[in-house]
C-alpha cells in the first residue's frame, strides 16, 4: 500500500492533534511543524504509543519567523520525494498588536502569510504528490474583509477583525490555489471546524476571554473538531470539489465575500510581494 505522506501545522495542540492521531491511524506518514520541538516529541510520543505508528516526524517551524519556514521546507525537501497532503492549521487570535520579526501583524502572519510561504516552498513537493491542500478557517471569515492599508495598523487594530480577516484570506488563499495549481493535479479545500474546545481561547485575557468562555458549555470536542479536516485528507472523488469550503464534511457557500475574485488576486500578490525575498 502506498504512504501517504502528510505535512501538518499546530499538532501540538487542539484541534491539529487531534487530526494527527486520526491520520496516524490511518498510516499516514506525519511531518508535524512545530515551534515548540519538545511539545512535538511528547505529542509525537504519545501517538506512536497510542496508534503503533512509528512514521512520525518533528520538525521546527514557527510560523511567526518567516526564516524558519524556508529552514523547514528544506528539511521536507531533502527528505521527501513528494507530499500528499499538506494541511494549515495552526491559527491564533491576539489581544494585542504585535510585529513579528519579519514586520508583520501577528495574526496575519501566523493564519495567512507563514503559510502562504510554506505552501510556495513545498510546492515542488506538492506537485509530485498531486497534493490536496487543506487551509484551516473559520466561520468568522464572514465578518471579515481585506484592507490592504491597514493589515499592519496599529491604531485601528482589534483582535476580533485581524483574525476574521486572517481566516476570509484562508478562502481566497484556498481558492487561488485551486485555480492556479489545477493544472497540476492540485486540489485545495478549506473549511470551518465547529466551536471547538482547545487551548484557542486559553491565550485570550481580559473581555473576549469571557466572550469565549461563554460558548465553552456548546464546544464540541478537539476529535470532533477534527473530522472535517480528517474528512478533507482521505475522502476519495474529492476533485470537483476543490476550491470549496466545508463544514460538518460538507461543501457550503461561503459568505458572498469569500468570491471576490479582485480580492482574492490582490491578497495574492500581496502576500506575494510580502515574502518574495523568502521565496526565491
Ligand atoms: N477552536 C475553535 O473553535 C476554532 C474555530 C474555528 C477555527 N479554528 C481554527 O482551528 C485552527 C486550530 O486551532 P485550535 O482551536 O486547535 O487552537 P490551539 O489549541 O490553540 O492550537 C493552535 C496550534 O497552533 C500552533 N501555533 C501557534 N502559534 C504558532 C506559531 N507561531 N508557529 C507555529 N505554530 C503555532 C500552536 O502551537 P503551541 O502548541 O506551541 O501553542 C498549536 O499547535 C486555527 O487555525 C483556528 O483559527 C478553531
Amino acid at each position: 500500500m502506498a504512504i501517504t505522506t502528510t505535512v501538518i501545522t499546530g499538532a501540538t495542540s487542539g484541534i491539529g492533534e487531534a487530526v494527527a492521531f486520526a491520520l496516524a491511524k490511518k498510516d499516514h506518514a506525519l511531518y508535524l511543524l512545530v515551534r515548540n520541538v519538545q511539545k512535538g516529541e511528547e505529542v509525537k510520543q504519545r501517538v506512536v504509543k497510542e496508534t503503533g505508528n512509528q512514521d512520525i516526524h518533528i520538525i521546527y517551524c514557527d510560523l511567526t519567523d518567516l526564516a524558519t519556514i524556508v529552514a523547514a521546507a528544506e528539511q521536507l525537501k531533502s527528505k521527501l520525494f513528494n507530499v500528499q497532503v499538506l494541511i494549515n492549521n495552526a491559527g491564533g487570535m491576539f489581544n494585542k498588536f504585535k510585529l513579528t520579526k519579519d514586520g508583520f501583524e501577528t495574526t496575519f502572519q501566523l493564519n495567512h502569510l507563514g503559510h502562504f510561504l510554506l505552501t510556495e516552498r513545498l510546492m515542488p513537493l506538492l506537485e509530485k504528490g498531486h497534493a490536496r491542500i487543506i487551509n484551516v478557517s473559520s466561520a468568522m471569515h464572514k465578518t471579515g474583509k481585506l484592507d490592504v492599508e491597514h493589515i499592519n495598523d496599529r491604531q485601528r487594530y482589534a483582535a476580533t477583525k485581524a483574525y476574521s480577516n486572517s481566516k476570509l484570506f484562508n478562502i481566497y488563499f484556498t481558492k487561488s490555489l485551486a485555480g492556479r495549481y489545477a493544472s497540476k493535479g492540485i486540489t485545495a479545500f478549506a473549511l470551518h471546524p465547529g466551536v471547538v474546545k482547545t487551548n484557542f481561547n486559553t491565550k485570550l485575557s481580559g473581555g473576549l476571554k469571557f466572550f469565549f468562555s461563554l460558548a465553552t458549555p456548546f464546544m464540541i470536542s478537539a476529535e470532533k473538531g477534527a473530522q472535517t479536516i480528517v474528512y478533507l485528507a482521505t475522502a476519495q472523488k474529492l476533485q470537483s470539489k476543490s476550491g470549496g469550503y466545508f463544514v460538518k464534511q460538507k461543501a457550503v457557500r461561503p459568505a458572498k465575500i469569500a468570491n471576490d475574485e479582485a480580492a482574492r488576486e490582490k491578497l495574492w500578490s500581496l502576500s506575494d510581494n510580502m515574502v518574495a525575498k523568502f521565496n526565491t
